[in-house]
């Protein structure tokens, strides 16, 4: 079964082709325009969206060597809401127009399942670490749709925290790739900076309209920042390397930390990782040296992509998980939970 993949849930327009052997083709146009507002403004994405569908489609089939797919899969949340609707209805078009099958996808759910992409794969249950943009989670994986939050962040994300940092060094948007670069040059033990842990004595935190009990595994990441911010305004004034490489460090050991913990807390020694942080250099190299059994997808399958849409596409088709065309954009939703049609 060949199914496309549609993913628009941000600032990528993304669509790719997954098959038996596995991806055949990936395309991705990234928006630029966003870089001069420091930030996605998210009606230029669902516009941009709507200029490129029709010819990533075209260039995601031509390349896979398909008229057209068995099936179509397009991410229905979280996200931009605007943004993934525009996907989302693209989507459901095709499958209509065609007589296809058709998937809402996850976009955490379509991160956390990539490394099945690759080979060798992860068996389940195995561990998933989800960092991006928006999101930070800590997932136990314990087969298609059963995911356990084990830890997640109780305020920022940690690519919103290199975006932020980034933002305070004038790297431009997105920063987590700037970071990276200069973090390289630079010495991670000239500024000290806090490895912040959630204070568990506290209340749950509310977030995204959730309320979230506090967990040994959780991250805090907002006053990290606020520690980079008063670290770059000291006298003399710092290398930004040094101060890149000193937040990149702290970012990296409290995400290894937790992944350490729920590794002797579940007796499971897989672990994957996914979502736009996992291309991080430093990250990729300390998760590979933890000791547990890694799976880290390659740099282009762990920022957006349509192909990760097309794999959670195709393992619910296979599993006779289809859904009705009626299914709607989600601006929030946990992975694993069936969206009501
Ligand atoms: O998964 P993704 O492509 O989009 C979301 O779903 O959010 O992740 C984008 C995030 C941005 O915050 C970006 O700065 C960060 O991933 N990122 C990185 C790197 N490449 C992208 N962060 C650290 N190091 C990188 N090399
Ligand atoms: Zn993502």
């Amino acid at each position: 079964m060949w199914v496309l993949g549609i993913e628009t849930s941000c600032d990528e327009t993304a669509v790719g082709v997954v098959g038996p052997e596995g991806v055949v083709s990936d395309v991705i146009h990234s928006q630029d325009m966003h870089a001069e507002y420091g930030g996605v403004v998210p009606e230029l994405a669902s516009r941009a969206h709507a200029e490129k569908l029709v010819v990533s489609v075209r260039a995601a089939l031509d390349q896979a060597g398909l008229k057209r797919p068995d099936a179509v899969a397009a991410t229905a949340g979280p996200g931009l809401v605007g943004a993934v609707l525009v996907g989302l209805c693209h989507g459901k078009a095709l499958s209509a127009a065609w007589g296809l099958p058709f998937v809402g996808v996850n976009h955490l759910e379509a991160h956390l399942l990539s490394p099945l992409l690759d080979r060798p794969a992860p068996r389940f249950p195995f561990l998933s670490l989800v960092v991006s943009g928006g999101h930070t989670a800590l997932y136990l994986a314990r087969g298609l749709g059963d995911y356990e939050v084990l830890g997640q962040t109780i305020d920022d994300a940690a690519g919103e925290a290199y975006d932020k940092v980034a933002r305070l060094l004038g790297l431009g948007y997105p920063g987590g790739p700037a970071v990276d670069r200069l973090a390289g040059m630079g010495d991670p033990d000239v500024i000290p900076l806090p490895r912040p842990r959630p204070r568990l004595e506290l209340p749950p935190t509310q977030r995204r309209g959730l309320t979230l009990a506090r967990s040994e595994l959780d991250w805090s990441f907002s006053g990290l920042k606020t520690a980079v911010q008063a670290a770059a305004h000291r006298e003399p004034a710092p290398r930004p390397e040094d101060l890149c490489a000193s937040f990149q460090e702290a970012v990296v050991d409290v995400l290894c930390d937790r992944v350490v913990k729920a590794a002797r807390h579940t007796g499971v020694r897989q672990i994957c990782i996914g979502g736009g942080v996992a291309a991080n250099g430093r990250l990729r190299q300390r998760i590979a040296g933890l000791g547990l059994e890694a799976f880290i997808p390659p740099r282009a399958r762990c920022t957006d992509n349509g192909a990760m849409i097309a794999n959670v596409g195709r393992l619910r088709l296979l599993a006779g998980q289809p859904d009705p065309l009626s299914m709607t954009a989600r601006a929030g939703w946990p992975p694993g939970e069936r969206t009501p049609a």
